[in-house]
């Protein structure tokens, strides 16, 4: 599986971090920046990410900003992408299970790294139930 990832200067940290993560269990991943804490547009890089996954050059988009709030905001101005930001272990599963989201988002400034990588790991392990979950994300971009 191939992972896309990208942040602005708040999030920068905490995506060195997932990165090592990732590659730690043998994901693929795409760094599409930023490369350091100076300062950068967080909409750049929610746009960059939503190419991205609509050129289909990953499987899966994980997008941080300091609240993961403007990046995800950017992000889902495509039509075609669903982006969720995962503020609980809740949240992460039902994203997966009725949302099929195709990024989740962070804050870097305002989530702990141990509960990113706890609802990485929920996301990643929860099915997408399908059905009528199916046609309402459908109807997202119509
Ligand atoms: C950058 O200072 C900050 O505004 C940005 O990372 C993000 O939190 C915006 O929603």
């Amino acid at each position: 599986m191939k992972i896309a990832i990208a942040s602005d200067h708040a999030g920068f940290e905490m995506k060195t971090f997932i990165i090592d993560y990732l590659k730690q269990k043998n994901f693929e991943v795409l760094d599409l920046g930023t490369n350091s804490e100076t300062s950068v547009n967080y909409p750049d890089y929610g746009h960059k990410m939503a190419a991205n996954i609509l050129a289909h050059k990953a499987d899966l988009g994980i997008l941080i900003c300091g609240t993961g709030i403007g990046i995800s905001i950017a992000a889902n101005r495509h039509k075609g992408i669903r982006a969720a930001v995962l503020y609980s272990d809740e949240v992460a599963e039902m994203t997966k299970r009725h949302n099929n989201a195709n990024v989740i988002v962070f804050g870097g400034r305002t989530m702990a790294r141990s509960d990113i990588i706890k609802r990485i790991e929920i996301f990643l392990n929860t099915p997408f139930e399908g059905g009528r979950h199916q046609e309402r994300i459908e109807l997202l971009d119509k």
